[in-house]
C-alpha cells in the first residue's frame, strides 16, 4: 500500500485527476523512451486548464507542455491574463541553482497568470536538473502553481526528492503517492536503467495447460523450411487472437525483442511491432547466435534495416558474419560463460545503447539460461486452455529450470487465455 505524505486533504478529485495524468503518461509509450513517460495535468477552479505528456522528440517536459496549454486558454477560463513574471526569493533561487534568463525567455507561457494558484498533477516528480531542458521545478514556481501532487519520487538519483524540497522551499504544497504503484508500474523500464544501466527483462511464454511451448507439428508450420500440412489448433498457435494482440501492444512498449537461435530456425519470425502506432525508435530485434546459424533466407534478415542485432561467440570477420552485415544485420562479438554468451553483458551492451526494456520472446532453451543469469525481472506467462497432449518441448522440464517464485501477482483474461504477470524481484531495488 502506497504511503501518500503531505497532507490528509486528498479528495476524489485529486484521485481522478492523477488518473488522467497517468492516461496521458501512457500516451507516451515507445515516445518517451528513453525516457520516462509522464503526464502532467493543470487544474484551477476544479477544471483542468491545461495538460499535456512528455515525447523524446518534443523535448519539453510534460510539465511545460501543460502550463503552454494553460496559457493558451482563452482568458475567461482563468480569470483573465494579468501579465508579470513570478518573483522568486533568494531562497528558491539557491536551491535551483539554474535560473538563466534563457530559461525564462524560453518559458514565455509563465508572462500569463493562467497557473496562478493552480494546482499541478504530475505521475513523476517534477526535475530540478537542468538536462536538456530547465528545471521544471523552476517552471512551476514561476508561473505560480500553489500545489503538487505527485504519484511518486523521481528513481533517478540526479533527482530522487530534490525536486519536492525546491518545490516545497519555495512555498508550494506537495503531496506525494497518490496512486503510486500505477505510476511506478508505468515507469519501471525507466528505474530499472537510470539506477543499474541495465533493461528491465519481461519473460514472455505461451503455455499449454499441460506445460508446452510448442502444439504438435507447429515446428514445421510457419517454418521457412519446406511447410508440413496443417493441423488443427489454430494453425500452430497456443494461444488466441487476443493474446496475439496483447503482445503485439508488449512489443510496442519494448524498446528491443529477444530470442534464441532456436527460435529463428524452427519458426521464422518477424519479431516486429505490428501495431501500427507511432514509434520513436525502431523495435529493435536481438537474437542470441553462437555460432551464426541465422540463415540469410530468415525473414529476419530479409527485413532487416539496422534494427537486428545479432550477439555471437563467432568471430566477426567470418564470411557468414561479413554475410549477414552486408545484408544490414550488425554483429557483436560477445564474452562467454561456461561455452555459451555471458548474458549479462549482452545487458550491459544493450543498456549501453539506451535500451530501456527487453521483450524476452525464446523458446525453452534461452528462457532457461535467462532465468538461470539472474536477469530476468518480471514474466508474464499466457496460459491457453488447450492440451499438447505430446512430449514436445516443456516449459516446466526444459525451460524454466531455475526455481523461482513470482510478487506481486495479477491476472488479465485474453480471448479465452489467461496471461499471468508477476516479479522475481522489485526492480526498484536493483543495483
Ligand atoms: N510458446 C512460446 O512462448 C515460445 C516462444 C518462443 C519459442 N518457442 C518454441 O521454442 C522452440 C525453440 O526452442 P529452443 O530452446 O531451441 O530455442 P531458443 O531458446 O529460442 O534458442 C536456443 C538457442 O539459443 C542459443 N544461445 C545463444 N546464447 C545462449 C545462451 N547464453 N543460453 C542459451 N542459449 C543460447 C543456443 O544456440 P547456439 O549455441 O547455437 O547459440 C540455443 O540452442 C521452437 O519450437 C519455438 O516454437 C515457444
Ligand atoms: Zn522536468
Amino acid at each position: 500500500m502506497a504511503h501518500i505524505s503531505g497532507t490528509a486533504n486528498i479528495t476524489a478529485a485529486d484521485a481522478i485527476f492523477m488518473h488522467r495524468a497517468l492516461e496521458l503518461a501512457a500516451q507516451g509509450v515507445a515516445l518517451a523512451t528513453p525516457n520516462p513517460m509522464v503526464g502532467a495535468v493543470l487544474v484551477r477552479k476544479g477544471k483542468i486548464i491545461g495538460e499535456g505528456f512528455h515525447t523524446y522528440e518534443g523535448m519539453r517536459h510534460a510539465e511545460i507542455v501543460a502550463l503552454e496549454a494553460a496559457s493558451k486558454q482563452p482568458p475567461e477560463n482563468f480569470g483573465g491574463i494579468v501579465g508579470g513574471v513570478f518573483k522568486l526569493d533568494k531562497n528558491t533561487e539557491a536551491a535551483s541553482g539554474v535560473l538563466t534568463p534563457e530559461a525564462l525567455n524560453a518559458n514565455a507561457f509563465m508572462e500569463s497568470d493562467a497557473a496562478r494558484g493552480a494546482t499541478l498533477y504530475v505521475n513523476l516528480e517534477p526535475c530540478c536538473h537542468k538536462g536538456r531542458t530547465g528545471p521544471c521545478t523552476n517552471a512551476l514556481i514561476l508561473a505560480g502553481v500553489k500545489r503538487v501532487v505527485a504519484a511518486m519520487q523521481d528513481p533517478n538519483p540526479a533527482v530522487a526528492g530534490r525536486g519536492f524540497k525546491h518545490l516545497r522551499a519555495a512555498g508550494i504544497e506537495v503531496v506525494t503517492g497518490l496512486r503510486e504503484a500505477e505510476a511506478r508500474r508505468l515507469v519501471e523500464p525507466f528505474a530499472k536503467w537510470i539506477v543499474s544501466r541495465r533493461p528491465l527483462v519481461t519473460l514472455k511464454s505461451a503455455l499449454t495447460l499441460d506445460g508446452q511451448l510448442v502444439l504438435p507439428h507447429a515446428r514445421s508450420s510457419r517454418s521457412h523450411r519446406k511447410p508440413r500440412a496443417r493441423r488443427p489448433l489454430d494453425n500452430g498457435w497456443i494461444t488466441s487472437l487476443e493474446s496475439r494482440a496483447e503482445v503485439q501492444r508488449m512489443r510496442h512498449a519494448s524498446d528491443a525483442l529477444l530470442t534464441g537461435i532456436g527460435t529463428v530456425l524452427v519458426d521464422n519470425p518477424l519479431l516486429t511491432d505490428r501495431t501500427g502506432l507511432p514509434r520513436r525508435r525502431k523495435l529493435l530485434r536481438v537474437v542470441m547466435d553462437s555460432r551464426l546459424r541465422l540463415p540469410l533466407k530468415s525473414q529476419l534478415v530479409q527485413t532487416a534495416d539496422n534494427d537486428v542485432l545479432v550477439f555471437t561467440l563467432a568471430s566477426e570477420n567470418s564470411p557468414k558474419a561479413r554475410a549477414l552485415r552486408a545484408a544490414g544485420v550488425e554483429i557483436v562479438h560477445v564474452a562467454g560463460r561456461g561455452g555459451k554468451s555471458d548474458l549479462r553483458a549482452v545487458m550491459a551492451e544493450l543498456g549501453r545503447r539506451e535500451i530501456l526494456s527487453v521483450l524476452l520472446e525464446a523458446g525453452a532453451k534461452l528462457n532457461s539460461a535467462a532465468l538461470a543469469a539472474g536477469i530476468v525481472d518480471k514474466m508474464r506467462v499466457f496460459l491457453a486452455p488447450k492440451i499438447a497432449g505430446f512430449q514436445g518441448i516443456a516449459a516446466a522440464r526444459n525451460g524454466f529450470q531455475a526455481p523461482c517464485e513470482l510478487h506481486n501477482v495479477t491476472m488479465a483474461q485474453f480471448g479465452v487465455d489467461f496471461a499471468i504477470e508477476g516479479y522475481l524481484h522489485d526492480v526498484y531495488r536493483t543495483g
